[in-house]
């Protein structure tokens, strides 16, 4: 597809999740949140659970301090943000009665799947990089993925090239063992065979 259909159809793709009335719960917020980047076939797409607060804030995906972290894996691994495409399973911020941001719920996850399934034919990636196991359950079809095994590992999905890795959150960061199993997970991204 000619990067002007892509775009196009990115467009109407987006356009049906904001006019689905399931799609958005009553406890999500009410920002919608694209994907964002290059669409240049065989793109490296990275896919995470949900924007955050930040991301709401800017409506783009990864902008706060996941996003910090994910800036220095790619950094460190001469990848470049405009070259990839980023987006993530669910396009709204799902929120607590308190307004804190939560992990979404497993129906809501089900329910995004088909959507970001289009998205990823639209765009066509030469990878998809599940960031953590909510984007890597649904993509997997596998309820019972555990990351201590699949991080780092390539599978085979959906007609995809899935790599599966830790989330770069914070917290997972600030865990010599995930960080490093995320920095060798980032390696493998960086040396793909074309
Ligand atoms: N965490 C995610 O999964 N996605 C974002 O866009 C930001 C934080």
């Amino acid at each position: 597809m000619a990067r002007r259909d892509k775009e196009r159809s990115l467009h109407a793709l987006y356009d049906a999740i904001r006019r689905d009335a399931f799609y958005r719960k009553e406890n999500m917020g009410d920002v919608f949140v694209p994907g964002d980047g290059s669409m240049e076939d065989g793109v490296i797409v990275l896919i995470g659970e949900a924007p955050g607060r930040d991301e709401e804030r800017e409506g783009k995906p990864f902008v706060g301090a996941a996003g910090r972290n994910l800036n220095a894996l790619l950094l460190e691994n001469g990848l470049a943000r405009e070259d990839l495409f980023i987006t993530n399973l669910l396009k709204y911020r799902p929120r607590t009665s308190t307004g804190a941001n939560r992990s979404p719920a497993a129906a809501e996850c089900r329910y995004a799947l088909p959507f970001l399934e289009r998205e990823l034919d639209i765009l066509r990636p030469g990878l998809a990089v599940c960031l953590g196991l909510s984007p890597a359950k649904a993509l997997l079809n596998d309820p019972h993925l555990k990351m201590g095994r699949a991080n780092g590992a390539l599978f085979r999905g959906a007609g995809l090239n899935i790599l599966v890795t830790y989330h770069p959150s914070p917290f997972n960061f600030m865990v010599p063992e995930k960080s490093s199993a995320l920095r060798r997970a980032f390696r493998q991204v960086a040396v793909r065979p074309e």
